[in-house]
């Protein structure tokens, strides 16, 4: 027998080749969050990757996007994960539905993003995060305040100044998104759980580690959508770490005539800081103002920024890694435990 051998020069060519290929992404659940990402993929704005199988238990939504990518339509992600050679997986379905796709894309070896909440289960999360840590994967949770360019300059100043910080607001108060899912708690878990839960991160990229929870909730505001059953409004004390203590405030009873506010605000001896709508920052200090608006596209970013540390096998290039997704979610969940304990403070683990 005899064993031919490369040349050296198609070797090189070979590599190059290699080098080139695109990372071919997959994703489970083609509805509202994923076209975000979808915009992201679309007209050449990611030379370096390629969305190669969709899946949706929806066949119209399915078929749609794998008409906009020519990938190939699944409706069971078990089938698409047995048979498609994917690099990277999004998991874009709605918080109930984190039931084993995670794993399986896990077991596969594939890189993995999910969006918030990562599950409404938090072993299950646990789970997931052990075994990404396990494989030495890429993963993501999608998280994309942290990406806004002005974030590292408004989390630097909060160090510098935390000593003279006393407390914060912080707000997530709007209406209701229209999704079949989010009115009932067992499927979206809650406000807090699905949607404050990007402030909850914000205060944690801020302000450190959360050490305990107390929260309070309230029903009945809302009287004009049926099979309802989760709180029209909440507050939430926590203490951090880094000594200082604030309040999340939840609320999704605004309508027309009424006016929501979205943001973080923290008041020092001698400045003040005010984080406005996810898109503007404030800061005042005895002698200076500053003003900063968001000048980068978030999302386009924290999707480039997935692709190319998979490129690079660097996790550091991911500023909203899956772990910093558990600590949200057990945050949030301890603020559901709260209210249902009627105000009860839950001291977190470790
Ligand atoms: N990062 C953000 O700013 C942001 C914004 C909106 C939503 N989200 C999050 O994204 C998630 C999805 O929200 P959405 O608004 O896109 O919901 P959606 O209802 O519009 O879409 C979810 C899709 O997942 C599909 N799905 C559910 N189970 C599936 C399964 N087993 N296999 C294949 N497909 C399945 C559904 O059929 C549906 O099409 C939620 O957790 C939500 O909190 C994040």
């Amino acid at each position: 027998m005899t064993t031919a051998r490369v040349p050296p020069n198609l070797l090189h060519h070979w590599e190059l080749n290699m080098a080139k290929k695109k990372v071919r992404v997959g994703f489970i659940g083609c509805g509202g969050i994923a076209h975000f990402h979808f915009d992201h993929y679309d007209k050449g704005r990611m030379p370096d990757a390629q969305i190669t199988a969709v899946c949706d238990l929806l066949d119209d939504r399915v078929q749609e996007t794998a008409k906009r990518f020519g990938a190939t339509p699944y409706k069971d992600y078990k089938e698409m994960l047995a048979k498609e050679k994917l690099d990277a997986v999004y998991v874009c379905v709605e918080p109930c539905a984190h039931t084993g796709m995670e794993k399986m894309v896990v077991e596969k070896g594939c890189h993995l993003f999910v969006e918030k909440p990562v599950a409404l289960d938090l072993k299950y999360a646990k789970d997931v995060e052990a075994g990404l840590k396990a494989k030495k994967l890429i993963n993501a949770a999608g998280f994309q305040d942290r990406y806004m360019d002005f974030a590292p300059i408004m989390r630097k100043w909060v160090k510098d100044n935390i000593k003279q910080l006393g407390f914060f607001n912080a707000y997530w108060v709007g209406g209701m998104p229209g999704v079949w899912w989010w009115r009932r708690r067992d499927t979206s878990g809650g406000q807090a759980v699905e949607q404050t839960i990007h402030t909850f991160d914000m205060c944690r990229y801020l302000f450190g580690e959360v050490l305990t929870v107390q929260a309070i909730g309230r029903r009945g505001v809302i009287t004009d959508v049926e099979n309802y059953d989760t709180e029209d409004a909440s507050a939430v004390n926590l203490t951090f770490d880094s000594g200082i203590i604030g309040t999340v405030f939840s609320g999704c009873f605004c309508r027309e005539g009424s006016v929501g506010r979205n943001g973080i605000t923290a008041y020092g001896m001698h400045c003040y800081m005010d984080y406005a709508e996810r898109t503007s920052l404030k800061i005042q200090e005895q002698h200076r103002k500053i003003d900063f608006t968001v000048g980068n596209d978030i999302g386009q970013e924290e999707d480039n920024a997935f692709i190319q540390a998979i490129l690079e096998k660097d996790q550091s290039i991911i500023l909203s890694p899956y772990s910093e997704a558990v600590k949200n979610l057990e945050v949030t969940l301890a603020a559901n435990e709260s209210m249902d304990k009627g105000g009860k403070l839950i001291t977190l683990k470790k």
